[in-house]
């Protein structure tokens, strides 16, 4: 491999997740912080995410033997040393300079999974060679000009990625009142862009989202499928009826998220959604879930509820920010360590203990 530049690397101390954001803000950009921090209109999504946690409660179970839990898992076909995967963020040079080439060394050497957007600042060529075989997937937002979508499959499929994510819950960007007041623009060219054509620089992520597709349809998963001859996990899926639909049109897994609150804001929270949509599912293909993951106990919760693989954005930003891809790593690092005795605290030696575990929710949907 060819020298990487991860820029400024340091190890980190991690206190929780919730921490860091304060701890980063420090060190962002005011624009980029607001852009890569903030939920849609009022945010109540977002804050929703993180809540919906507290109306799970978990059953744990005694006297069951357990002692080193084992938190390896497999997603489709991929070993793991954790069921957490970064969840696909855009531009995180935003964050620090390294970008999605520090978050993909971050998750290799965590033994997690790294997804990288679309609207990624390195190159799908550049990041998943630092992945180099580690797992690694790429997510789209279907570009309305099909040459530049063939141009993204053929660079993620010759980048060895697993799977292509389609993104189906930004058909326009959600309304982002900080971006707004900080006259925020996504700054420099979107690296996948540039290497289609001259690129476009000072794009906002509104104007982005408007180059995507938004006329996507179910047809959408099967056109994707033939032409990369890779899984299709579709994202974004809130309402248990397009889980069904989407896997009849072809869909090799689901991807339960709310984008994180930036995208409609009055979502309920995400972990509220899965339930219904697992039990849609019924193992037919994987699930990965995300929205507001912050704890051990919230990875624990979302497994016993049906999710395979655990989604985690901002922590991760906001890890590469304070310390590149060791900080990407202390952040997977921790997760573990909170996993570890939540799993030993509820009576589970392994990922599948965890799935049979009991939950209640009061959850309506
Ligand atoms: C966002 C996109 C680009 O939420 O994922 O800003």
């Amino acid at each position: 491999m060819a020298q990487v530049d991860f820029g400024n690397v340091t190890n980190i101390d991690v206190l929780n997740l919730k921490s860091l954001e304060k701890r980063a803000e420090a060190v962002i950009g005011r624009g980029e912080f607001g852009y890569i921090s903030e939920g849609s209109d009022d945010g109540y999504t977002k804050w929703r995410n993180t809540n919906a946690f507290k109306d799970v409660h978990m059953l744990p179970r005694v006297l069951q033997n357990v002692e080193n839990p084992d938190q390896s898992t497999t997603f489709m076909g991929e070993k793991l040393a954790s069921p957490l995967m970064t969840a696909p963020i855009a531009g995180n040079s935003l964050a620090h300079t390294s970008g999605e080439i520090g978050l993909a060394k971050g998750a290799k050497e965590a033994g997690i999974m790294m997804s990288q957007s679309t609207f990624a600042s390195k190159t799908i060529a550049e990041t998943a060679a630092v992945s180099d075989g580690a797992p690694y997937m790429f997510q789209l937002y279907m570009p309305k000009d099909w040459g530049y979508c063939t141009y993204l499959l053929d660079e993620a499929k010759n980048a060895g990625a697993r799977a292509i994510i389609l993104t189906a819950d930004s058909t326009l960007g959600g309304y982002r009142e900080l971006d707004v007041m900080n006259h925020y623009h996504l700054k420099g060219k979107i690296a996948n862009l540039a290497g289609y054509n001259t690129g476009e620089s000072g794009a906002g992520a509104g104007s982005l989202f408007k180059e995507s597709m938004q006329k996507l349809n179910l047809g959408t998963i099967e056109k994707l499928a033939d032409y990369s001859g890779l899984p299709i996990i579709v994202k974004g899926i809130q309402d248990a009826r397009d889980a069904d639909l989407a896997i009849q049109h072809g869909a090799s897994g689901i991807y339960v998220s709310n984008h994180g609150g930036r995208q409609l804001d009055g979502e309920p929270g995400s972990i509220e959604c899965l339930p219904a949509i697992a039990k849609v599912v019924d193992h037919r293909v994987p699930i990965i879930f995300d929205g507001g993951v912050q704890r051990g106990t919230h990875v624990l919760k979302a497994l016993a509820l049906g999710a395979d693989l655990i989604g985690v954005g901002r922590p991760f930003s906001y890890g590469l920010a304070l310390g590149g891809w060791e900080g990407v790593k202390a952040v997977a690092d921790h997760l573990k360590m909170e996993i570890y005795i939540a799993m030993q605290l509820t009576g589970c030696q392994t990922i599948e203990d965890v799935k049979k575990m009991h939950v209640s929710t009061d959850f309506q949907i």
